[in-house]
């Protein structure tokens, strides 16, 4: 195939906005002496907490880390059930297997893509211990519905908001309603370290995942440094290391002040999005409901068979003619190897996941590459 792009460079799914700023930060770090976990770790925990109005929140090596973690720290344990949904990363069904319970994978509401509460509560048997719920793209879940149900059923809610770091729904911030809540800092995210999480949520649970989290040695190196020996420690439960370490918190800090920025600018290309291709036959929008501040980390369209032309031929032409980057969200967990055998009904996953495409939408794109896409489409369509 040729480009009708001539000499324009690839634009990809994804690009991070990094700055003068986070390099000057991390050199801070470099020069301090101090490289692990430390003062500027404590300080990004402190930024998050008090931004969500949590009690707490601990600074990890990744969102994996944290769902992990916050599955241990609420005390779950081989036999429980977890509710989660099928159309999500494999991080989340993984913590859960990895910390001895089984998964089981509820269906999602076909406009937003989230789990859906009253799926979620047919699915509660005598052994469910948690539902995680995930924000979708960045457009929160039900979060009121899962907290009354939680509650109402005495199960945990835990929060996937590794795509919603600066998002509402009615009022509520995603990440700050579940007893737990996970971000993701990862190369593609909304905000980036490159690699890294956070737990945030209930005083008593973070800190018990801070346990668990750092070999389950009762005080913190940083704590220790210059009071007392390093050595003058105690290990009072078995635990892991999944601390984030001050090199990483230091790009993150900074990337945590452009947040509102980003998702500005996340939102605008969106908008551009809406507007320039609504009409296009067989390519459905994504649909924002009501009470709704978007986080806009992905900008999902279906393509349906209305449209003449399947998703995965969309996506190479905008690769091989375009030369256009894009994303699939997800894989269907449960039609992944290491999860056929668990039993699950979800047409509404199956149908979605055989449509969905992920247009590139980020800070770093400039008008220039918004049009592109736009223009890419139009062509593609006509
Ligand atoms: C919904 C969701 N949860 C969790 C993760 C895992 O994040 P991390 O790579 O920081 O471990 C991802 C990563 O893409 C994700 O999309």
């Amino acid at each position: 195939m040729t480009a009708p792009t001539g000499s324009l460079p690839f634009l990809p799914w994804n690009r991070p906005s990094i700055g003068g700023e986070e390099a000057a930060e991390v050199l801070d770090t470099l020069r301090s002496g101090w490289l692990t976990a430390g003062p500027k770790a404590a300080a990004f925990e402190q930024a998050v907490t008090e931004a969500l109005g949590v009690e707490d929140a601990f600074a990890v090596s990744s969102c994996t880390a944290a769902l992990h973690l916050a599955l241990l720290a609420v005390g779950i344990q081989p036999g429980d059930e977890v509710i989660t949904p099928s159309f999500t990363f494999c991080a989340a069904p993984n913590a859960i297997v990895q910390s001895g319970a089984t998964p089981v994978f509820a269906e999602i509401d076909p406009v937003t893509f989230n789990l859906d509460p009253t799926t979620a509560e047919r699915a509660i048997t005598s052994r469910t211990r948690a539902i995680m719920v995930m924000h979708y793209g960045g457009q929160p879940c039900d979060l009121a519905a899962f907290r009354r149900l939680a509650d109402s059923r005495g199960l945990v809610l835990i929060e996937d908001a590794a795509h919603a770091l600066h998002a509402w729904r009615d009022g509520a911030r995603a990440g700050s309603v579940g007893d737990l809540s996970v971000f993701s800092f990862y190369a593609n995210k909304v905000i980036t370290t490159g690699e890294g999480g956070m737990l945030a949520g209930r005083g008593d649970l973070v800190q018990r995942a801070r346990l668990l989290g750092r070999h389950g040695i009762d005080s913190s190196v940083w704590q220790r440094h210059g009071t007392r020996s390093t050595a003058d420690y105690e290990v009072t439960v078995p635990g892991l290391k999944y601390t984030m370490p001050d090199i990483t918190a230091a790009v993150g800090l900074r990337q945590w002040q452009k947040l509102p920025d980003f998702t500005a600018a996340r939102a605008r290309i969106a908008a551009s999005y809406s507007r320039s291709l609504a009409g296009l036959p067989g390519l459905r929008l994504p649909t924002v409901l009501d009470g709704i501040r978007h986080g806009w980390f992905l900008y999902p369209v279906l393509i349906d068979p209305t449209a003449g032309r399947s998703r995965d031929v969309v996506a190479e032409a905008l690769r091989e003619v375009h030369g256009i980057g894009t994303s699939v969200h997800f894989k269907p967990v449960h039609r992944l190897a290491a999860y056929r055998q668990v039993e699950c009904h979800l047409p509404v996953t199956e149908h979605v996941a055989a449509r969905q495409l992920s247009l590139p939408c980020y800070p770093a794109m400039t008008a220039g590459d918004v049009q592109r896409v736009i223009d890419a489409l139009h062509a593609l369509w006509s």
